[in-house]
C-alpha cells in the first residue's frame, strides 16, 4: 500500500535502493488537526503517493519479466543486521514494511510440502495445530483494514489450532491492527519488573523474618492479586489473578498470548505462512512443525526459510508503528456528546478493564529473539518511532502538588485478563508457547479500545460488526458495566458511542 502519512510527503515503502528517506520520527504538524485539509496542503502529498504507485506498479512489472528479480523476498539477515547494528531503524522499517506486504511464494518458502511439487502451495485455511495453515500469502493478507497494518476483515478471521479440515475444532480468532505495538511493549516491561520486583522483596522479607509473607501485586496502579511466600522461598501464586503465575505482563493476542514480539512473528510467519525461522526448527515436539528433515520441517523443498534475525528486525519494525489519536467531533452537539460519553465510561465503569491511560518512563526497548544465542538491539523509539510518537505533556504540578510522571499512552486498557462469562467463551483453554500454562476459554485480555473507530469487526472472534454489538456481547467480570450500557438511554448510549468512534487512527492517504 502507497501512503502517506499525516499529509507529510514522506514515503518509506518501497523505496529501497531508490534513495528515498525512512520515516525516522518526523512529525506533522497537521497529523492531529486533519479535519477538512486545503487542497494545496494535499496536493504534493497525493502526487508523491501517485508516483510511488506507479513505480510500485513498474517494479512488480519488472519482477515479472525479469528472472534475476525474482530471487529473495526477505531481504537477506546479513545485511539487515549491519543496518541494525548501525541503528539504521529508517531502513529497517523500509525493509521491515516490503517484508509485511510482500505476496511470497513457494521459492520463498511460502507454505508446506510434501516436496517436490510442481503446484502452488495448497492453502487451508483451518490450521492443522502447531503446523498452521496455509491461510495468506503475505502478513498484509490479514492486517489491512481500516489503513495499513491494520485489522483483519470479518471474513479473514484465522482458524487457529485445529485438525486442518474441521472448522468445529479451530479456534477463529479476529486479526487486531497493529497499533503502538512498541510502546504497549515498553508499558508491559516496566509492569512487569514492578511485579518481579515485589516478588522479590517478598522472598527476601520471608527468608530475612523466618515466616510466611504476603505480597499484594500492582502495578502502574493496576491490581493483579497477591502472591505468599515461605521463608524456605516456596512461592504460593495461586492468589495471582489477571496474568499467569510467572508475573510475566503479556500484551499481545487476544488471550495475552505474547509477551515480546520477535517470538510472536516466529509463530506468524509459520502458522500463517509456512515460513520457517531457525528458531522454529530448534524448538517443539517431534512432528510437531512437520515430517521433513531438520532443516526443512515444513517439507517444502526450502530449507532454513529465515533466520532469528529477521523474525527480531521484523519485531522492530512493528514496534515502530505509530499509535492511534483521539479526534473529537467538530460539531457542537456531537462535541458534547463527545465529553458526555467520557464521564459515562466511568460511571459505567468501563473504565475499570478499559484504562484511559497507562504511563511509561523510559522509550528505549529491547528487542530480543527467540531460539540459542539470540539477536537482540535496543531502540529508541523516542527517536524511531513513526508519528504519532506518545509524548510527555509537561503540565507541571496541580493544586495539591500532583504531577503525571511519565508518558501517557491512551490505551483503554489495563494489559489484564478478565473472565468474560459464558457469553464469550470458547470450548477450550488456550496453551501458552514456552511452558507458561494456559488461559481458560472464558479469560480474555482487555482489548485496547485506541483506535476502536477503524478496526472492526470487534471482539476475539471477529463477532462483533458494531461498536454497541461488542458492548452487549460483554458478560463475566463485566456484567454489571454491560448492564448499565445496555439499561442507559438511546441519548446516553449514544454519547459513548460518539466517544468511542472518537478513537481513531491518524490520518493518511493512501493509494492502491
Ligand atoms: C490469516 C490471517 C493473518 C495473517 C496472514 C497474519 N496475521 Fe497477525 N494476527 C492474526 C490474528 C487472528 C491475530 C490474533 C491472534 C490471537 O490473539 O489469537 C493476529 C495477531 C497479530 C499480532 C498481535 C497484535 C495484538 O495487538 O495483539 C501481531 C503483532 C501480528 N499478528 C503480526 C503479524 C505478522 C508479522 C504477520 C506476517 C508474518 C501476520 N500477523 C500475519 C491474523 C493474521
Ligand atoms: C471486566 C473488564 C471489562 C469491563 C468492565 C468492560 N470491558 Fe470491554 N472488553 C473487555 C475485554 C476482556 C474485552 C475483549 C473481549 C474479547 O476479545 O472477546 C473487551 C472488549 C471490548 C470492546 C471490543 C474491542 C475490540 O476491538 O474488539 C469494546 C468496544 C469494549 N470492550 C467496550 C467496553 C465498554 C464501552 C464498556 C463499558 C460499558 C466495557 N467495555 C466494559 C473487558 C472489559
Amino acid at each position: 500500500m502507497t501512503r502517506v502519512s499525516g499529509l507529510l510527503p514522506v514515503i518509506w515503502l518501497g523505496c529501497a535502493g531508490l534513495g528515498c528517506e525512512g520515516p525516522g520520527g518526523e512529525r506533522s504538524p497537521q497529523t492531529s488537526s486533519f479535519g477538512r485539509p486545503l487542497a494545496t496542503e494535499v496536493r504534493p502529498a497525493l502526487e508523491a503517493a501517485v508516483e510511488l504507485y506507479l513505480r510500485q506498479r513498474g517494479s512488480a512489472l519488472r519482477l515479472a519479466t525479469d528472472p534475476n528479480e525474482r530471487i529473495g523476498g526477505f531481504i537477506g539477515a546479513e545485511a539487515l543486521i549491519q543496518l541494525a547494528d548501525r541503528g539504521e531503524w529508517s531502513s529497517i522499517f523500509t525493509f521491515g514494511d516490503e517484508a509485511f506486504e510482500a505476496e511470497l511464494s513457494g521459492a520463498q518458502g511460502l507454505g508446506r510440502g510434501p516436496s517436490p511439487t510442481p503446484l502452488p502451495p495448497e492453502v487451508r485455511r483451518i490450521h492443522d495445530g502447531d503446523r498452521g495453515g496455509l491461510d495468506a500469502g503475505s502478513c498484509r493478507g490479514c492486517h489491512a483494514q481500516g489503513g495499513a497494518d491494520g485489522s483483519g476483515t470479518a471474513t479473514q478471521v484465522a482458524l487457529f489450532r485445529g485438525d486442518g479440515r474441521h472448522l468445529s475444532t479451530a479456534t477463529r480468532r479476529d486479526a487486531p491492527a497493529l497499533l503502538g505495538l512498541g510502546y504497549l511493549s515498553l508499558v508491559a516491561r516496566e509492569m512487569e519488573a514492578e511485579l518481579q520486583g515485589r516478588r522479590a522483596t517478598a522472598i527476601r522479607d520471608a527468608s530475612d523474618l523466618g515466616r510466611r509473607v504476603t505480597a499484594r501485586l500492582r502495578a502502574k496502579g493496576i491490581e493483579f492479586g497477591e502472591l505468599s511466600v515461605e521463608p524456605d522461598g516456596t512461592v504460593d501464586t495461586s492468589g495471582v489473578t489477571g496474568i499467569s503465575s510467572d508475573l510475566r505482563v503479556r500484551p499481545f493476542g487476544h488471550k495475552g498470548r505474547f509477551a515480546e514480539l520477535a517470538p510472536l512473528v516466529d509463530e506468524a510467519l509459520a502458522v500463517h505462512l509456512g515460513v520457517q525461522t531457525a528458531s522454529r526448527l530448534e524448538g517443539g515436539a517431534p512432528g510437531a512443525h512437520g515430517d521433513g528433515p531438520p532443516a526443512d520441517p515444513d517439507d517444502d523443498g526450502i530449507s532454513f526459510e529465515a533466520s532469528n534475525a529477521q523474525a527480531v528486525l521484523m519485531a522492530i519494525y512493528l514496534s515502530l508503528l505509530p499509535t492511534p489519536e483521539i479526534r473529537p467531533p467538530r460539531r457542537a452537539d456531537l462535541a458534547l456528546s463527545f465529553a458526555r460519553g467520557r464521564i459515562l465510561l466511568d460511571t459505567m465503569l468501563c473504565t475499570s478493564c478499559h484504562r484511559p491511560v497507562l504511563r511509561f518512563d523510559d522509550y528505549d526497548l529491547r528487542v530480543t529473539g527467540a531460539g540459542a544465542a539470540p539477536v537482540s538491539y535496543v531502540v529508541d523509539l523516542e527517536i524511531a518511532g513513526l508519528s504519532p510518537v506518545p509524548r510527555a505533556l509537561d503540565l507541571g504540578p496541580d493544586d495539591e502538588g500532583f504531577a503525571p510522571e511519565g508518558t501517557p499512552l491512551l490505551l483503554f486498557s489495563d494489559l489484564r485478563r478478565h473472565e468474560m462469562g459464558p457469553e464469550l467463551a470458547e470450548d477450550s483453554p488456550e496453551l501458552l508457547p514456552d511452558g507458561a500454562g494456559q488461559v481458560e476459554g472464558s479469560v480474555f485480555l482487555t482489548r485496547p479500545l485506541w483506535g476502536l473507530a477503524d478496526t472492526a469487526p470487534y471482539l476475539h472472534d471477529g463477532r462483533a460488526l458494531t461498536i454497541d454489538e461488542a458492548i452487549r456481547a460483554h458478560g463475566g467480570e463485566a456484567v454489571v458495566s454491560r448492564d448499565a450500557y445496555a439499561q442507559a438511554n438511546d441519548e446516553d448510549r449514544g454519547a459513548v458511542n460518539v466517544y468511542l468512534r472518537s478513537l481513531t487512527r491518524a490520518a493518511e492517504l493512501v493509494v492502491e
